[in-house]
């Protein structure tokens, strides 16, 4: 028996579009470039992290107080998009895979540094899937640091090396293996040398060996 511990965007739901859209209208309203190619390096980063890399671009200094505003500002009209989520927002597949892994036995946690992951997982109708949720609430440090991992292996009371972790971002395949956990990228962790079990699709994830 294992434990498979999921990070959310990019892996169980698609949320980057959103993101993409927040950011992007906090970026223009400030005059601030900011394009695809930017929002790609934010995956797996916290929200204030995400922030920092925005306002590289920015010729002015913002302070501390403006930057959580700023911060705010996006997670408000981010949480305005995910609104639109519905339990049809997550493949059939995915919860294939979820039930089977149950009914084989495996424990199943979250592990995102998403602070939304509650939200998420409400409009979606994943919240009774996990058996612990360890999420952008209840961390220090966000990944590539393995805490949110951690964390989640402590919930469902599990040692690390008898967890894996599915990612789609380098810096979550980096925190997978600074925990010393199994890792399985899907997305653009596929290809990452550091990541145990590719997944070209989610299923996949029964074909891990063992599993
Ligand atoms: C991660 C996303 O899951 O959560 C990042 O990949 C995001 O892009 C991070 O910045 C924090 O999300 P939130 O919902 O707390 O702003
Ligand atoms: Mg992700």
């Amino acid at each position: 028996m294992k434990t498979f511990i999921f990070d959310l965007d990019g892996v169980l739901v698609f949320t980057d579009k959103f993101h993409y859209q927040a950011w992007k209208k906090m970026a223009d309203r400030l005059g601030i470039y900011f394009d695809e190619e930017i929002n790609n390096r934010l995956r797996g980063v916290s929200r204030m992290e995400s922030l920092e890399i925005i306002l590289e671009k920015s010729t002015k200094k913002y302070s501390d107080e403006e930057k959580n505003d700023l911060a705010e500002e996006k997670n408000n009209y981010y949480r305005e998009l995910l609104k639109s989520m519905t339990p049809e927002d997550v493949e059939p597949a995915v919860r294939r895979t979820l039930a089977e892994l149950r009914g084989r036995g495996h424990k199943l946690a979250i592990g995102s540094s998403s602070k939304n992951t509650k939200f998420i997982l409400r409009q979606t109708a994943l919240m009774d899937e996990f058996d612990a949720i360890s999420d952008g609430t209840n961390i220090i440090k966000s990944k590539p640091d393995p805490e949110v991992f951690l964390k989640a292996a402590f919930f469902v009371g599990d040692r690390p090396e008898n967890c894996i972790v599915v990612e789609d971002a380098y810096a979550g395949i980096d925190a997978a293996k600074a925990g010393g956990m199994l890792a399985a990228g899907i997305g653009d962790a596929e290809h990452y040398e550091k990541t145990d079990y590719p997944l070209k699709k989610f299923e996949d994830i029964l074909q891990i060996p063992n599993v």
